[in-house]
């Protein structure tokens, strides 16, 4: 029988994986025309509006908004539509922090709820039954590889009359019945952080399809100031990319396509072999998803049957093949950076103080998840070949056979 790596037996590949960022002379031709242009101002410059109309098509938008960061890009989404005071916006509770955090941006109420363990989306179920008289919109996350119920969430959103903000900012690209991420609810919000699978080091864009929700964006970043007379002008703040930023977007944005579709195929791949291996299950993939975007590739751990803890297991997998796993996030009811009531600027009122409170959330499934069950890995190792997604399930595969050593690893 095989020995694990860690227990001194040969691993199953030691040859390195994709790296992140990919980057290549593309960004730096794009970067020295801006450079060598002088043109450095923020806000409507060529090469910001040519990425605009290449992400918008990418993505199957009509407008896109470049912003600093995928969490003003959250705020200024929920400012366009109104939504501030005492407002209640749906969340879930399996999230990174700036999701809800945007909500306390514009002063409204983070109703968090729990998602559906098959996905870990936003569970439709709780949306609905969370809906008060305050409530003015939802924010489905769509998480790691996987996309948010959107036909549930659009129907209770037309039943309730609620506004829908998409958080994209792990999912470009993703297609739901080939509609694109972002404007199957009224506005999608990406972001371009280093870690993301386009990305500019920060940056950010929303998307939308309503031309008066893109006249108010377009104000809201660029201090108030109205486009060609749309709208008044309103109050707003300094959220513009840069040129730089800009042309770096533009190069990646080049090879996101091939990218997007060499990560689906492969973590088909993937999921299609791992289901054999007991105690492994794939994320869900609704028929409705006609191309999944991975930021994560995710699958959940029955520790029951492994009879070892997750700890162990990833211990022992990383050392099999040579890739460690990747961040998960913390429920957002119990996370070290979710802290609503350390800002002064949140106690406005006493009511308000009091609903903000993330302890009065109840999470099983987001517990469960990052307790014991969910495995992540970050996305490049994804744009490998078949034979190194075969290294990836032989490796699970071999510690699945040599999990009795697992307990003294
Ligand atoms: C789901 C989600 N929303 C929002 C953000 C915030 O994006 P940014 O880091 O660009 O502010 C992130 C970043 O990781 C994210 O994962």
């Amino acid at each position: 029988m095989a020995r694990l790596a860690i227990k001194g037996g040969e691993a199953v590949r030691t040859k390195a994986w994709q790296t992140w960022p990919i980057k290549g002379e593309r960004e730096e031709e794009l970067l020295l025309q801006v450079l060598r242009s002088g043109d450095w101002a923020a806000g409507n410059r060529p090469m910001e509006e040519e990425f605009c109309a290449k992400f918008a098509a990418f993505s199957r938008a009509n407008h896109c908004v470049c912003l600093m960061n995928g969490t003003v890009t959250l705020q200024l989404a929920l400012e366009a539509l109104d939504i501030g005071a005492g407002d209640e916006v749906i969340v879930p509770g399996y999230t990174w922090q700036a999701t809800a955090a945007a909500c306390l941006d514009v002063n409204a109420i983070p109703i968090i709820v729990d998602v559906e363990p098959e996905t870990y989306c936003i569970d439709p179920d709780l949306v609905e039954a969370a809906i008060t008289p305050r409530t003015k919109a939802i924010i489905p996350v769509h998480l790691y590889g996987s996309m948010a119920d959107m036909d549930r969430i659009m129907d209770i959103a037309r039943k309730h009359d609620l506004k829908v903000v998409e958080d994209c900012a792990q999912s470009h690209g993703s297609r739901w019945r080939e509609m694109g991420v972002g404007v199957i609810g009224d506005i999608g919000s990406f972001s371009m952080q280093h870690s993301k699978v386009i990305t500019s080091g920060e940056g950010g864009v929303c998307l939308t399809n309503d031309e008066y929700l893109y006249d108010r964006l377009a104000a809201l970043r660029h201090c108030g100031r109205p486009r060609q007379g749309e709208v008044s002008p309103i109050q707003s703040g300094n959220y513009r990319m840069t040129e730089f930023q800009a042309a770096v977007l533009l190069a990646q944005l080049e090879r996101l396509e091939e990218q997007t579709n060499r990560r689906d195929e492969n973590a088909i791949y993937l999921n299609s072999r791992l289901a054999q291996i007991p105690g492994i299950t794939p994320m869900l993939r609704r028929p409705q998803v006609t191309r999944q975007a991975y930021f994560s590739f995710v699958f959940r751990y029955d520790q029951t049957v492994w009879g070892a803890p997750r700890r162990a297991f990833l211990q022992a997998l990383s050392a099999e093949i040579n890739l460690g796993p990747w961040i998960i996030f913390e429920p957002l009811n119990k996370a070290t950076l979710y802290n609503p009531q350390t800002k002064k600027r949140h106690h406005w009122s006493e009511d308000y103080w009091q609903a903000i409170d993330p302890a009065r959330f109840d999470l099983p499934v987001c517990d469960k998840a990052y307790g014991e069950e969910c495995v992540a890995f970050h996305h490049p190792f994804l744009l490998g070949t078949k034979a190194d997604m075969d290294d990836f399930v032989d490796g699970v595969a071999k510690v699945f056979d040599c999990r009795a050593e697992l307990a003294d690893a």
